[in-house]
């Protein structure tokens, strides 16, 4: 069952600004992780900051468990509904780990039986050693900042998470790290979780991909990362992918898999 649904999307920035999304549709399911991928400047930030609802659609919809988010108000979703990890972490500097977390927490209005026992355990998850939970965010390393920034998005337990590039600035090891939390928040906690990532080991280890080229007009859907059965999925082929990132894949694309079987 899909959980969210992005119906017929149009988006430019501005007035008479050039249309990043020109009316297309797909949707995402629960328990699965996606990669978006796509070359810089095509759209992926943008596409997340649309499905945060941090950006609205010029045309369209974007719908979570069969409502527009845009109906009605779009920062209790953000608090709520919806965890971001952004691609520069945002975080306060002069707060500690913890109470970045809490501080997500409290704005959630969700409630918990002990606030801070609950931020520091999940912090300790991401993988934070004790002496690093309670010093100023500056003080960590990147890729704690990382484990950080994911915590505070899954602080509030939303049904999606939506993360830009979270393992752009990492070390082989700790991507890895960090690709695993992620899997498990879809497989084991059954949330929908959408990537944003250059890299082509995330791009090869989640469920399914989506190129954003292919995301201009008509219905997209995401390709399964092993390759469908109809044989329509992911290519591998460097020159296939080269020419897919040309100004026409998304045209192409779209009409390549509407293809009837040969
Ligand atoms: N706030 C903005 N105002 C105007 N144009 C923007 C803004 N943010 C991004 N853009 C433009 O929109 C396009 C898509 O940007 P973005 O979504 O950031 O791409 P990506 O994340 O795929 O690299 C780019 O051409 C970018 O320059
Ligand atoms: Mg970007």
């Amino acid at each position: 069952m899909s959980i969210l649904k992005i119906e017929d999307l149009t988006f430019s920035y501005g007035q008479g600004g050039r249309n990043i999304f020109q009316g297309f549709s797909t949707s995402f399911e629960a328990g699965t992780v996606y990669a978006v991928v796509g070359k810089s400047g095509a759209g992926k930030t943008t596409l997340l900051s649309l499905l945060a609802a941090l950006t609205k659609p010029t045309g369209g919809k974007i719908l979570v468990n069969d409502k527009n988010i845009f109906d009605s108000d779009t920062y209790r979703y953000r608090c709520s509904d919806v965890g971001i990890v952004f691609q520069n972490y945002n975080l306060l500097p002069k707060l500690n780990a913890v109470e970045n977390v809490m501080l997500s927490m409290d704005i959630s209005e969700k409630e918990y039986s002990n606030k801070t026992q609950y931020a520091v355990d999940l912090l300790k998850k991401m993988g934070l050693e004790d002496y690093d939970i309670f010093r100023p965010i500056l003080q960590l390393s990147g890729g704690q900042q990382q484990r950080v920034a994911i915590a505070r998005a899954i602080s509030y337990d939303p049904a999606i998470i939506l993360a830009d590039e979270p393992t752009g600035n990492l070390d082989s090891r700790t991507e890895q790290d960090i690709l695993n939390i992620f899997q498990n928040l879809a497989h084991r906690d059954g949330k929908c979780v959408i990537i944003v990532t250059h890299s082509a080991e995330v791009a090869s280890a989640v469920d399914k991909t989506i190129t954003i080229e292919s995301l201009k007009y008509g219905t997209v859907e995401a390709e399964d990362v092993t390759g469908g059965a109809d044989g329509g999925g992911q290519t591998d082929d460097p020159d296939l992918m080269e020419s897919m990132a040309g100004i026409d894949a998304g045209v192409w694309d779209f009409q390549y898999k509407k293809q009837p079987e040969a």
